[in-house]
């Protein structure tokens, strides 16, 4: 097969294999990919390297594909263009430079129609040059901005860049958290985005719903015989889900002070993992089935208790020009939430996350209850557990007792290993945005937020995260490179975990 027909194959399996809704919006002709605050950060580091990896591998084709950056600063096209090559990984010099020449670079204001105007006439243009019957208009907006902006923006897209020749086709708008600060303020933005658009054009991307390892866990949950009827309160003592990083705010002081550790990660990023572990089985795997069971069981989450949290904040951290001197923002957190149904009452579900932590890793861990009847006396070497270890080094792994190799009888913890860069030599597991990407492409919202997703979110947070606004309660200081403050270990330890002695997974290496 030729690589032109190959990549034709490789892109019509992708489609025959998705479970969507709008199986008649048009998904050929032209595409346009408006970057907007294409020279900022996020842009450079993770939109532009993820839309270079779909080039490289087929999914988007110069034929049909425009990309433009649109931002404020005044800069040329190839000073745009040189700015992003440095973030592109490949060996391929020739590639890159194909990719590159598919970006276009218009500049204008956020809240003005001259520069949007401009921006439209630049995709029309590029809509009609292409001059075959299949032309289009497929018109997808990444907005990689401060929230703050997206009513402006919104307000201007639709003013000044939707499609006005009916060539048929879409406009998605894709936004990035934080999605506001608190119930109020998000569902404010919420209803000035919705006013604009209609949900099924917003994609609110979270992007732990692009890692591989979250992709998989209802593949875990409900194509194996093995997990579901264990997955419940009659098996599971408690759940954690972890996220520590060996870094501290690295020069996003001033964004993360406002935040705090809660808002940046955990009503976004792990509550979305929660609620896929928790989740019941969706009718189907149509995007809106499996999104209406997540909402569900976050709309289970009972309020959270006072002595279910323990906050810190990193000896150092106020050190930072940019972080007020009396900052009383947590870099650090664990949160106990209870999910009042009949699956899981009574079972912990423990969210951890902390910066500045003595390592980096973000994982699920499944601790199931006490053997009954213990005749090996083995319960103090630890539980049964499954871990999901999301990153680094991707492993699906079941700690269980076995018996020690050799002449006694007697037993020791080891584990059933899936590490994924054992068993899937040579694959290349794609970034999450990459993935998002081309989902928002495929008019596939699975791996997105809906509005009532969030909602729910927020309802949980939303009141210990004003009392911790107004002061009402206080982060400990922990060292940095440590596990965070000794009574985070003890509220583990009061909701059930049992730490295993004298064993530690030690992930591969090839
Ligand atoms: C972002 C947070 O959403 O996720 C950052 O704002 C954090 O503070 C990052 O560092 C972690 O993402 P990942 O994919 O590296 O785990």
């Amino acid at each position: 097969m030729g690589s032109g027909q190959w990549l034709m194959a490789k892109r019509a399996s992708f489609r025959s294999d998705s479970f969507l809704d709008n199986e008649n919006v048009p998904e050929t002709g032209c595409l346009s990919i408006v970057v907007l605050g294409a020279s900022g950060d996020l842009a450079k580091k993770k939109t532009f390297p993820a839309l270079f990896n779909l080039y490289s591998q087929g999914f988007l084709t110069s034929n049909d594909v425009h990309i433009f950056g649109y931002a404020r600063t005044k800069i040329s096209d190839d000073q745009l263009r040189n700015r992003i090559r440095g973030c592109l990984t490949s060996s391929k010099e020739e590639e890159v430079s194909e990719f590159l020449q598919l970006i276009k670079y218009v500049s204008g204001s956020y809240d003005t129609d001259e520069g949007f105007q401009l921006l439209d006439k630049e995709i029309s243009e590029h809509e009609f040059s292409k001059n075959s019957v299949e032309v289009s208009s497929r018109r997808l907006f990444y907005l990689a901005l401060p929230p703050s902006v997206y009513p402006s923006v919104c307000r201007m897209i639709k003013q000044c860049c939707m499609d006005k020749s009916n060539l048929g086709g879409w406009t998605r708008i894709v936004v990035e958290k934080p999605f506001g600060k608190d119930l109020a303020s998000a569902e404010e933005l919420s209803d000035q985005i919705g006013e604009l658009f209609d949900e099924s054009q917003i994609y609110r991307i979270d992007h732990y719903l692009g890692k591989e390892l979250v992709q998989n866990l209802l593949v875990i949950r409900f194509a194996n015989r093995f997990f579901m009827p264990l997955w419940n309160r009659d098996n599971i003592d408690n759940v954690q889900i972890v996220f520590r990083e060996d870094f501290g705010t690295d020069g996003r002081g001033g964004y993360f002070d406002e935040y705090g550790i809660i808002r940046d990660i955990i009503q976004n990023h792990l509550l979305q993992v929660l609620s896929l572990v928790a989740m019941e089985k969706p009718v189907s795997l149509k995007p809106e089935h499996i999104r209406d069971e997540k909402v569900k069981v976050l709309q289970s989450v009972l309020p959270i208790n006072d002595e279910d949290v323990v906050l810190g904040q990193y000896d150092g951290y106020r050190d930072d020009p940019t972080v007020p001197d009396h900052s009383n923002t947590p870099t650090f957190a664990t949160v106990v939430l209870h999910i009042h149904n009949e699956r899981w009452e009574g079972v912990p579900f423990i969210l951890k996350a902390g910066k500045a932590l003595s390592s980096r890793k973000a994982e699920i861990r499944v601790q199931f209850k006490d053997v009954p009847g213990d005749i090996f006396k083995c319960r103090k070497q630890g539980r049964n557990e499954i871990v999901i270890r999301l990153q680094p080094s991707e492993a699906i792994y079941m700690k269980l007792a076995v018996k020690q190799p050799g002449l006694e009888m007697s037993t020791v913890q080891s584990e059933l290993d899936l590490s994924y860069s054992q068993r899937y030599q040579n694959v290349i597991i794609p970034e999450a945005y990459e993935r998002l990407i081309l989902d928002t492409i495929r008019g596939d919202q699975q791996h997105f937020v809906r509005r009532d997703e969030l909602k729910a979110a927020w309802e949980i947070f939303t009141p210990l995260l004003h009392r911790i606004d107004n002061g009402e309660m206080k982060p400990l200081a922990y060292k940095p490179g440590s596990r965070g403050p000794a009574e985070a270990d003890e509220l583990l330890a009061k909701a059930g975990y049992v730490q295993t002695r004298g064993y530690i997974w030690i992930p591969p290496t090839l």
